[in-house]
């Protein structure tokens, strides 16, 4: 019996106590480069500075609190939280090719093959094949999909009027929208996302919000600990199962119909005018990169979207008098013609707006670069290859010293001339910066702008007493949410 136990013992205490002298070592990597930070403990390092508060609160703070550098560990694994300019510039263009890695995580199968993990000359090759897809022109092109998706909006908030329901959580109908536009144009799907007569919801719907709402903080976290070579093994998946299944296999048929349909034809294009995304991306693309791919820009576009959009919502019902400025923009854009979309993305006014609620609202609150190779910053701090970069976007867009008055929403900040002359490079970075740039930027834009277009004009936005100011985010991995959005609308006259 002692016999078995101390085997027992053994086996469980010996890997735990190496394992324990091994991150008591690491955790002085910092110290010994006179890099400050918050003091790490074992197993989790610093990531239990990430409990009980959102990500932006906690990085805020750090920031604040240690400076433009903050050494930080998830688990044992060094990251140099960074809101320095200078070094930002150089992680995303000077330097880039130094940080075309990304933090490895082994997710499950339907992850391996998506741009979003992929590290190095992999990264290289894939983005430049999904990049012609994602061209403006191809973009402008959507413009017929855009219009029917903000009709059937404008419908349906017109039907919440009629049947007194206009008190609404902002989240609530704009995923109603970027589920119409996101189901077109990955899955080349007409789903009905509107509530149905019977009380139903289709199952894409259903599966779509499950998927952004049932995510696995725990998994997360065990992600993040486990040595890369656990990961690849476990294969853990944070989001919901069911819904990852779900959309695996409507994109397993998806891309099945079209290389079918690229076979028979037996040449590249499938004769019609305007080409499905899969069917672009099948033109240079492998199958299983497409499968992935499809995946991801669902995942990537419908969240991130959504988002800002509800932030959008909510800023425009406390300042009316920035609404009102807009919908006289707004109302210059002649609705339904051919190239209404050209003419929306040159407004400036609009484009302000949405870049100031990107700042105050990122919708992705930090973003990692990993180090390919050992690197020398030009300040001269050096670090070695598979440190990770975190970039505070929160922390930086709300510095006073980036943007005076940070708290307070004001589009004058991003007015063509006040750019040039009063904002700093790499303090706007909901996108990232450089070649690896979020693909679907324009695409979020021209969304969120198509969106403003349709309901502004016919709608006012008006502040709601259930509306929390300021503004309460979700406790959630990495993208900013809010509670209670609450707005009212009402007909404009
Ligand atoms: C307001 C909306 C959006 C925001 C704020 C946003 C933000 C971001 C950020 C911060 C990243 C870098 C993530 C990282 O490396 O950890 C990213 C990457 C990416 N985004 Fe977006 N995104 C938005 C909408 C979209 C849309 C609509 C699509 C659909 C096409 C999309 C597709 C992607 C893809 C594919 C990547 C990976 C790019 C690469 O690694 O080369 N995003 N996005």
């Amino acid at each position: 019996m002692y016999f078995i136990i101390s085997i027992l013992l053994l086996t469980i205490l010996l890997p735990l106590t190496i394992l324990y002298i091994q991150f008591r070592q690491r955790f002085s990597f910092w110290k010994k480069k006179g890099i400050p930070g918050p003091e790490p403990s074992f197993p989790l390092g610093t990531l239990t500075y990430y409990f009980n508060k959102t990500v932006a609160e906690a990085e805020d703070e750090l920031a604040h609190k240690f400076g433009t550098m903050v050494g930080m560990f998830d688990a044992g694994d060094p990251v140099l939280l960074v809101s320095d300019p200078k070094m930002i510039q150089e992680v995303c263009v000077s330097k880039f090719s130094s940080f075309m890695g990304v933090k490895a995580f082994s997710y499950a199968h339907i992850f391996h093959d998506m741009l979003l993990f992929k590290e190095g000359s992999d990264w290289k090759k894939q983005r430049s094949l999904i990049n012609p897809v994602f061209t403006t022109s191809k973009i402008k092109a959507l413009h017929k999909e855009m219009s029917v998706c903000g009709q059937r909006l404008t419908t349906y908030l017109d039907k919440c009027i009629v049947n007194g329901n206009n008190e609404l959580k902002a989240p609530d109908f704009a995923v109603l929208f970027t589920l119409d536009v996101i189901s077109r144009l990955t899955f080349s799907t007409e789903i009905e996302p509107y509530p149905r007569e019977d009380g139903k919801e289709d199952n894409f719907s259903f599966y779509a919000k499950r998927f952004t709402t049932n995510v696995s903080h725990l998994t997360y976290i065990t992600l993040l600990m486990l040595p890369e070579w656990i990961n690849n093994i476990l294969s853990l998946n944070p989001f919901d199962h069911k819904s990852t299944n779900f959309f695996t296999q409507l994109s397993v048929s998806l891309v099945d119909k079209y290389s079918q349909l690229k076979q028979e034809s037996g040449e590249k294009s499938s004769g019609k005018k305007t080409k499905q995304l899969v069917e672009l991306m099948l033109e240079n693309m492998e199958k299983k990169d497409v499968l992935s791919n499809v995946v991801l820009i669902f995942i990537a576009g419908f969240e991130t979207t959504t988002t800002l959009l509800s932030f959008l919502m909510y800023i425009l019902s406390q300042h009316p008098e920035i609404q009102e400025t807009l919908v006289e923009e707004l109302n210059s854009v002649e609705i339904e013609n051919e190239n209404y979309i050209e003419a929306l993305m040159k407004l400036d006014y609009l484009e302000a707006v949405v870049q100031e609620a990107l700042r105050m609202y990122p919708p992705v609150v930090n973003w990692d670069r990993v180090a390919s190779e050992d690197v020398t910053f030009d300040c001269g701090l050096s670090i070695p290859a598979r440190t990770i970069i975190r970039v505070p976007v929160y922390h930086i867009q709300h510095n006073k010293e980036n943007y005076p008055d940070p708290e307070v929403f004001d589009p004058q900040r991003f007015l063509p001339g006040n750019i040039e002359n009063n904002l700093k490079s790499f303090i706007h970075l909901p996108f990232v910066e450089g070649p690896r740039v979020c693909l679907g930027k324009y695409l979020a834009l021209l969304e969120v702008k198509c969106f403003l277009y349709y309901v502004l004009p016919k709608f006012v936005i008006k502040k709601s007493p259930k509306a929390p100011v300021p503004m309460v985010f979700e406790k959630s991995v990495k993208v900013l949410k809010s509670t209670d959005g609450y707005v009212i609308l009402e007909k404009r006259k």
